[in-house]
């Protein structure tokens, strides 16, 4: 083995070959020598390694094969052994698909970027290519990142009925997904519609923008239109009743005259969806609570509640960080005190509902 490329060729033939040794040092010393020939194999971007597998030539995290490696050299029995070592074959070569994502289960430790706990803390937004902090009240775009790569495959549809500056499409068109968001303002729609298709489109997926209600849409002819059925993933960001007003319009939900015209308006966008959405698939709520008259209003968890009587499944509710509006950034030092005078607690939070049909 002299060359990078011949050590490619063998790395996987060789870890295949142990699973036949009977001698539990020979393994070892067989692991310990691919552990150290493993760094010559390391790709450009300096975290993966390349092996050719049977049939490709396949990335793996560096980092992971060596902990993998040290995993089996610690191992005791030669059945404990070739368990690990069956398990990493597996994971090199045989792709374990998830039902309604493209992630690889049998390479499941290598996603440690994809959130699996119901505390999201993120510091920054994301604001590479079209993605624009500008429009008020938008969410960051980790958060359709993270639910498109958990509940959408490659090709599939996603619909987003409170599309506002089009986060949801922009990352639909980086991950390969289709997309159609509806808004209700028809300047914004405009101004959202250049934007997304200035964003690159390198899964050549389809992208539209519709101007109009949630609530009363007839998506029929649309559907027809884009050639497709029905969607597998809903992602609702609804304005947080009238802690930012939207427009004017009085189809818009920030508009909404009391808490139960607001649940009202929020129950036809969610009738008016369900039929689109295929069985099993999910959709998520992104909202937040709301304070009044020296009372919180649980906006969210009456959302919730909305979607649950709509034949929902609640699958998680997710807290996320929230940063203050830049109105109260500029008023904290009041703000803490009308907390502290007031006895409650100042919002830093918003929830991610997640539910399945
Ligand atoms: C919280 S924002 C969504 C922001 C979006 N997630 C983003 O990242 O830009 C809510 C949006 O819903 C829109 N909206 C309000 N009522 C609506 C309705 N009945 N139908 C469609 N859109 C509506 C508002 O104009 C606003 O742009």
């Amino acid at each position: 083995m002299n060359s990078p490329e011949l050590k490619r060729d063998d790395f996987f033939l060789i870890i295949s070959s142990c699973m036949d040794k009977t001698n539990l040092d020979e393994i070892k010393r067989i692991i310990t020598s691919l552990k150290n020939i493993a760094t010559e194999l390391i790709s450009e971007d300096g975290n993966n390694i390349l092996i050719k597998t049977d049939n490709a030539i396949i990335e793996y995290s560096y980092k992971l094969i060596q902990k993998e490696f040290e995993q089996i050299l610690n191992t005791r029995t030669i059945e404990r052994t070739k368990y690990y070592l069956n398990r990493l074959l597996k994971s090199l070569s045989v792709q374990k698909e998830g039902k309604i994502n493209d992630l690889n289960l049998n390479r499941w430790k290598e996603y440690d970027d994809i959130i699996t706990d119901s505390l999201w803390i993120f510091d920054k937004r994301d604001t590479s290519g079209m993605h624009k902090a500008g429009y008020w009240g938008n969410f960051i775009p980790q958060i359709p990142n993270q639910l498109l790569r958990r509940f959408t495959k490659k090709g599939e549809w996603v619909l987003d009925p409170f599309l506002g500056s089009g986060t949801t499409l922009i990352e639909c068109k980086r991950l390969g997904r289709n997309g159609v968001g509806v808004e209700l303002i028809k300047q914004v729609a405009n101004t959202t519609e250049s934007n997304v298709m200035r964003e690159k489109n390198p899964f050549k997926v389809n992208t539209k923008v519709v101007s109009g209600n949630s609530a009363a849409i007839d998506y029929k002819p649309l559907l027809k239109k884009l050639k497709m059925n029905s969607f597998q993933f809903v992602i609702m960001h609804p304005p947080y009743w009238d802690i930012i007003k939207f427009s004017d319009n009085k189809d818009d939900l920030s508009n909404a005259k009391s808490t139960q015209d607001f649940l009202g308006m929020f129950k036809k966008v969610a009738d008016n969806i369900y039929p689109l959405l295929d069985k099993g698939r999910y959709c998520a709520v992104v909202i937040g609570d709301k304070y009044s008259a020296g009372e919180w209003i649980p906006l969210g968890f009456y959302v919730m509640q909305e979607m649950m009587n709509k034949g929902f499944k609640l699958k998680s509710t997710i807290i996320k960080n929230f940063d203050q509006t830049t109105a109260k950034r500029n008023q904290k030092e009041l703000w803490r005190y009308r907390a502290l005078a007031g006895g409650f607690y100042i919002f830093k939070h918003e929830y991610i509902f997640l539910f399945q049909k």
